[in-house]
């Protein structure tokens, strides 16, 4: 299927997040994951081609930055937190990023040694603010939040919990760590949800998909009262 965008978000501020988040333990090691940022990227770009202004937050990845977006590169949770809210007010906020859930406690200010004759090594981790809830909570509200839900089993059920208790307006489902697409893969199946419905993207090129996705959302903001 082919979508054109047209100018579907001509007048819009679209914030999107994409990437890892890297928390670091000490100088020289940090906690990571494997998302590589491509869907985010996609959605960014889907979003510009359809004509709306287009910030991004990006954690630490290997990719341009499509044309006529701007981009702002942040490393931990704690940043990305802080440069979402930066740049809110917007009308439509996408939650692509896979922001890191723990943090370590303390950061060492020098490399972790190990000890002679010592054994394992007990890591403290501390809960990160979730940045998708404090948007979907924000006094300034985009009219439209939207998140991503990474799972490896019970997708249906995993996502709509998020919808609910993170107060989202859209969940995209995807299954991670399989076959067919997730983090690492060019290719992607969203199942995407909201209050009484559900659509399947894809499996397709993670750029076919966001340009689905965006023409979905797009329709759905012209469809709110006051956001026409
Ligand atoms: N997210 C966020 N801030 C966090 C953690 C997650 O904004 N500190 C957002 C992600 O960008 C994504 C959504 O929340 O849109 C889902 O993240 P995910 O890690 O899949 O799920 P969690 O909410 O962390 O729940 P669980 O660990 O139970 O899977």
């Amino acid at each position: 299927m082919s979508t054109s965008l047209g100018s579907a978000l001509a007048g819009r501020h679209v914030l999107v997040t994409a990437g890892p988040t890297y928390e670091d333990l000490d100088p020289v090691r940090f906690l990571g994951n494997r998302s590589s940022g491509r869907m985010g990227f996609a959605l960014a770009a889907a979003a510009r081609a359809a004509g709306a202004r287009v910030t991004l937050v990006a954690g630490p990845v290997v990719l341009p930055t499509p044309a006529g977006v701007e981009r702002h590169d942040v490393r931990s949770a704690a940043r990305m937190h802080r440069a979402v809210m930066d740049a809110l007010p917007a009308d439509l906020y996408i939650g692509a990023a896979a922001v890191a859930d723990f943090t370590p406690a303390t950061v060492a200010g020098h490399k972790i040694k190990k000890r002679p004759g010592g054994d394992g090594l007990v890591l403290e981790l501390v809960r990160t603010r979730d940045i998708l809830a404090d948007v979907a909570a924000h006094p300034r509200r985009p009219a439209l939040v939207v998140g991503f839900a990474a799972e490896t089993r019970e997708l249906q059920a995993n996502a709509l919990a998020k919808l609910r208790d993170k107060r989202l307006d859209l969940v995209c489902g995807n299954l991670v760590g399989g076959a067919d697409g997730g983090f690492e893969s060019a290719d992607n199946t969203l199942e995407v949800y909201w209050a009484g419905g559900h659509r399947r993207l894809g499996p397709a090129p993670k750029t076919t998909v966001a340009t689905e996705l965006v023409a979905l959302l797009a329709a759905r903001l012209a469809a709110i009262p006051g956001h026409d």
